[in-house]
Parts: C-alpha cells; sequence; structure tokens
C-alpha cells in the first residue's frame, strides 16, 4: 500500500490533495502546524502527524517511511525557500526519490516576490532530489466561489483583467496522479483552466447559474490595504499589493492543454465548480 506525506494537509489545497489521494486508496500521513486547530480532510487512512515548517521539527519522523511526498508553502510564506530546502533535505535523507512540489503559474514573473520564491524553492528541491515532478497551478476558482454564492464579488484589481482560473479539485487530482503513478519524474507541468475569463465574466456566469444578479466590484487598492489587508504582515500585504498590480496589466493566463492532458478529459469549469458549490 502507498503512503503520502502531505505537507500543510490542514490547508485549502492539502485538504483537497487528500481528498484525491485517498480516492485512489493511498494513506495518507497529514502533516499538520503544531497547535493547529485547522481540520484535516478526515478519513481512516489519514494519520495526522504535527510538523513545523518554520524550525524543520517533526520532519525525521513526518518523512521516515513514506512512499512519496507532497509539498508546498504557507501562502505568500517569507521562507518558502528555507522550507523547501528543509522538507526536500528530510526527504532525500530518506530516500525518497517520489516528491511533487506545489508551485504556482508563471514563477518567473518578477512583477511578483512571491512568484519568484516559488521559482527559487522549484530549483531548491530539484537539486536536492532531481526526479522531482512540479505543478504550476493558475489561481484556483474556489478563491471566488464564497463571494460569487453571496451575490457580490470584490476584488482589488481589475475586473476586466484575463485569467484562466482552474478547478481546485482537478489540480488534486493531477496531484495525486503524479504522486501514484509512474512517467511524471522530473517533469514540470502547468495546471490552468479551460477558460479565459474576467472577474466580470465570472460574476455574470454566476448569476446565470444562481439565477440572481452577482456584482462584480472593484476595490481601490488603499482601502484593500487598510481593510481586507490590515491585518497581515507588511510583507505579505505589500506582495499581495504588487499580485493585484500584476493582475491589473496582465491577469494570470495558462494553456489548459497540459491539463487536459493528464486528466484525460476537459477541466471542470466555473460553472461546473459554481453548480457544485450550490448543490453542496
Ligand atoms: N490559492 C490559489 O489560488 C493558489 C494558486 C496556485 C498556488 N497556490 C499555492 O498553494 C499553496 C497553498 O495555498 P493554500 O491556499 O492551500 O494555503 P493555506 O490554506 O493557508 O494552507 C497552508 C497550511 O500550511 C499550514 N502552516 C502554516 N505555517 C506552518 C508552519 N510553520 N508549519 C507547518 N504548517 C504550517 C497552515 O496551518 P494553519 O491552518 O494552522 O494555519 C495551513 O494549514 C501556497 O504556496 C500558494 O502560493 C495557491
Amino acid at each position: 500500500m502507498t503512503e503520502v506525506l502531505v505537507i500543510g494537509a490542514a490547508g485549502k489545497t492539502g485538504r483537497a490533495v487528500t481528498r484525491a489521494l485517498l480516492a485512489r486508496a493511498v494513506t495518507v500521513r497529514a502533516a499538520v502546524r503544531p497547535g493547529s486547530t485547522s481540520p484535516v480532510y478526515a478519513g481512516p487512512s489519514v494519520h495526522v502527524v504535527p510538523l513545523d515548517l518554520l524550525s524543520g521539527t517533526g520532519l525525521p519522523v513526518a518523512v521516515a517511511g513514506v512512499d512519496a511526498v507532497y509539498h508546498l508553502a504557507p501562502n505568500v510564506h517569507p521562507d518558502e525557500v528555507g522550507i523547501a530546502r528543509r522538507v526536500a533535505e528530510a526527504a532525500a535523507a530518506e530516500g525518497i526519490s517520489r516528491f511533487a512540489f506545489h508551485s504556482v503559474l508563471h514563477p518567473d514573473d518578477a512583477s511578483m516576490p512571491h512568484h519568484l520564491r516559488k521559482a527559487e524553492a522549484e530549483q531548491v528541491v530539484r537539486s536536492t532530489i532531481a526526479t522531482t515532478t512540479v505543478l504550476r497551478p493558475a489561481a484556483y476558482h474556489q478563491n471566488l466561489v464564497d463571494a460569487a454564492l453571496s451575490g457580490r464579488m470584490v476584488v482589488p484589481y481589475s475586473l476586466d483583467s484575463a485569467f484562466t482560473n482552474v478547478d481546485l479539485d482537478d489540480v488534486a487530482e493531477v496531484a495525486a496522479l503524479v504522486l501514484t503513478q509512474e512517467g511524471h519524474e522530473g517533469a514540470t507541468h502547468d495546471l490552468a483552466g479551460p477558460e479565459v475569463l474576467s472577474v466580470r465574466d465570472l460574476a455574470a456566469r454566476a448569476g446565470d447559474v444562481l439565477g440572481r444578479t452577482v456584482e462584480a466590484v472593484e476595490l481601490d487598492r488603499d482601502a484593500w490595504a487598510s481593510g481586507p489587508g490590515a491585518s497581515l504582515p507588511e510583507q505579505a500585504r505589500e506582495e499581495l499589493l504588487a499580485m493585484f498590480r500584476s493582475y491589473d496589466r496582465d491577469g494570470l493566463v495558462g494553456d489548459p492543454a497540459t491539463l487536459r492532458g493528464l486528466l484525460g478529459r476537459e477541466p471542470r469549469t466555473w460553472t461546473d465548480v459554481l453548480r457544485d458549490a450550490v448543490t453542496a
């Protein structure tokens, strides 16, 4: 039986990856921040281990005896590269060659410092474990589902910028696939959704699905910084502001061909994701 260590297992991505692995009858060792109150995706084949990514405390026990590791970093974390190094070195010391790293679409985009850290982290894990598979997802549809259901999608960037947002469950399915099948060693896969849509388009589609008006609202960035962004550490706030400026200019668009090929079917659309959310 295969056992996979999932880092950040109690987070949005970690929960989705855990669920996708369980669907393939894989046992999951779910690494969770000590003291965290966030729930993992529970199941009889999920075993929680404490792991502090900052100090590395818990890493030797977390990697001991697993067949593969799925690594992701907490969002816009300033020590993303150090975290990647610690996790990859612990996995290498255990002789693990099946290692997947959750990066981001366009990690080399210099207008976004946290993307550049992902690019550096990719290099670090690759130089530690040459067989590492890198997944580069676009922004998730799930980031905007609750806003759509509330009838008001408020974003601090242009409503007309183009995005190829992707279904997180499709991303998780690919994660489970590369962790359990041969042939992805050393590969880098962009994971972009099948449609190019602006937030204005997403709101209009949501209105069609929900049968009521869904507003798209652009929030002034100063208002974001002193409102929703105010509680963030300054580094995270500044990096997200840089991301919003980048989204204004370029959106975030990728080619869906790789995702389609890996899934062997059409990737799920915003409409699919919303319909599921309505029936959930
Ligand atoms: N959201 C997107 O659209 C998107 C798209 C592409 C790539 N990504 C990337 O996906 C990654 C994961 O994002 P996410 O939204 O799933 O993040 P998330 O929900 O914040 O999950 C991160 C997890 O890491 C845990 N964590 C934080 N500090 C830790 C520490 N010191 N030691 C151990 N665990 C710690 C958190 O624990 P607690 O729950 O206890 O806080 C949380 O469960 C990020 O690197 C992001 O850049 C996201």
